[in-house]
């Protein structure tokens, strides 16, 4: 039996920061308003460069990196995420591709704000199995790209910004001790990211339609989705921590879905455990969907909120209607990453990237030299006529 602990952790958030102060020049909000509701400052917002696949690399190196992994000991690479640049490419493959990681599979994991908490599990299930030994998941997301900036429920919540862990097998027992995962479809309309390529008119009807949701963008039912949260946040912690064996009192730390901190609130008061259990960041990231569990990891982190021996829950929840939690045992201390380190590891990033373009270069070349691939003349006899 393999266990799957998790070795390495890396954040990304955009330079471009936009305050609550910011909104309220765009639309009817204030920042008193937007913070008393949901706890939220400011977020990110990615630069017209960036895209959730550069975003994704970013974290993902740096995951890397604290886990002293080479891209090639890479097997798998999952990247949850609601705002892929292309239906396929996965993002997952570009990031392999950036990463150079050339021995890696890829995928992208579509579970809305609950997708990093699926991908960990599929990873960690995936070690635990000894079908794979190392793997990077990655939440990440560029939603300001998918707002209607002109709908106040909505665009004062959500954010950009990428999180990635890096997990490794291990005779050693820890890393993920359990996990659930879960959906109820019945609640679909209730958040929803209309995909560009179909009408959304069959699964939610013209009645969706009448209400503005005409858009390929974010649309929410704000209280019924804040209901659904807080009790599948307390529901969820309650059935993994017994999963685990363990008892509420063994959790040294909670890491929620960043929605809003009166969803944690109200779950930590359902629970009866106090807020402080609770890690939030949402104050200064907003909402970023599946990258918000792993950005706020890496800040408890850095805020040395987490020790050797800790157990420590995730839990998310969101579109799908979805939600799943893991209860993770912490067995590592942040390592020292010299200069020289981190400045080789770049240089290996831009040796990817030109090997990535020798290889598109030499798929050209040979297109032109081979012509067409279908070895049977007669087939190619057949075209002709
Ligand atoms: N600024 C000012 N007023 C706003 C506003 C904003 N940004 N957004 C909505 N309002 C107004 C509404 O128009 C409404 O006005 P009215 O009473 O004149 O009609 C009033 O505030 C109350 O609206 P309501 O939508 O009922 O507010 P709420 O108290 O439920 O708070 C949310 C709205 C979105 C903050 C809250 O429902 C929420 O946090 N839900 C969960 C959302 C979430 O986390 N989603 C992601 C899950 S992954």
């Amino acid at each position: 039996m393999k266990y799957a602990h998790i070795v390495g952790w890396g954040a990304y958030l955009p330079e471009k920061v936009l305050t609550n102060d910011d909104l309220a020049r765009m639309v009817q909000t204030s920042d008193e308003w937007i913070f008393t509701r949901t706890g939220i400052r400011e977020r990110r917002i990615a630069g017209e460069q960036e895209t959730t696949a550069t975003l994704a690399f970013e974290a993902a190196a740096r995951a890397i990196q604290v886990a002293d992994l080479h891209p090639s000991q890479i097997d798998l690479i999952i990247v949850a995420t609601s705002t892929p640049e292309y239906v396929f490419p996965a993002t997952a493959s570009q990031v392999q591709d950036y990463l150079g990681a050339v021995r890696a599979g890829a995928f992208d994991l579509a579970a809305a704000c609950s997708g990093f908490v699926y991908g960990l599990d599929m990873a960690a299930q995936a070690i635990a199995t000894g079908s794979i030994h190392t793997a990077v998941v990655i939440g990440a997301e560029t939603l300001s790209r998918v707002l209607d900036w002109e709908d106040r429920g909505t665009c004062i919540l959500f954010g950009d910004g990428a999180g990635a862990v890096a997990l490794k097998g291990s005779s050693v027992p820890g890393g993920l001790l359990s996990s659930t995962l879960r959906s109820d479809g019945s609640g679909a309309d209730l958040l929803t990211l209309p995909a560009v390529y179909h009408n959304p008119v069959p699964m939610l009807g013209p009645e969706y339609l009448r209400n503005g949701h005409d858009k390929n963008t974010i649309a929410m039912n704000g209280r019924q989705v804040f209901r659904f949260a807080s009790k599948v946040v307390a529901d969820s912690i309650a059935v993994v921590v017994k999963k685990a064996g363990l008892e509420m009192e063994d959790i040294d730390l909670i890491v929620p879905h960043q929605a809003n901190s009166r969803i944690v609130e109200s779950a930590a008061k359902r629970l009866k455990l106090p807020k402080e259990k609770f890690f939030l960041n949402v104050h200064r990231a907003g909402n970023t969907s599946a990258a918000s569990i792993p950005l706020a990891l890496c800040d408890a982190i850095a805020a040395d909120k987490l020790k050797p021996d800790d157990n420590v829950v995730f839990v998310g929840f969101g579109g799908g209607l979805t939600w799943a939690a893991a209860v993770v045992k912490w067995q590592v201390t942040p390592p020292e990453v010299s200069f020289v380190d981190r400045e080789w590891r770049r240089a290996r990033y831009i040796y990817a990237r030109g090997r990535s373009r020798l290889r598109k270069f030499g798929r050209k070349i040979g297109a032109r030299l081979l012509g067409s691939p279908i070895p049977d003349a007669r087939l190619r006899d057949a075209d002709k006529k």
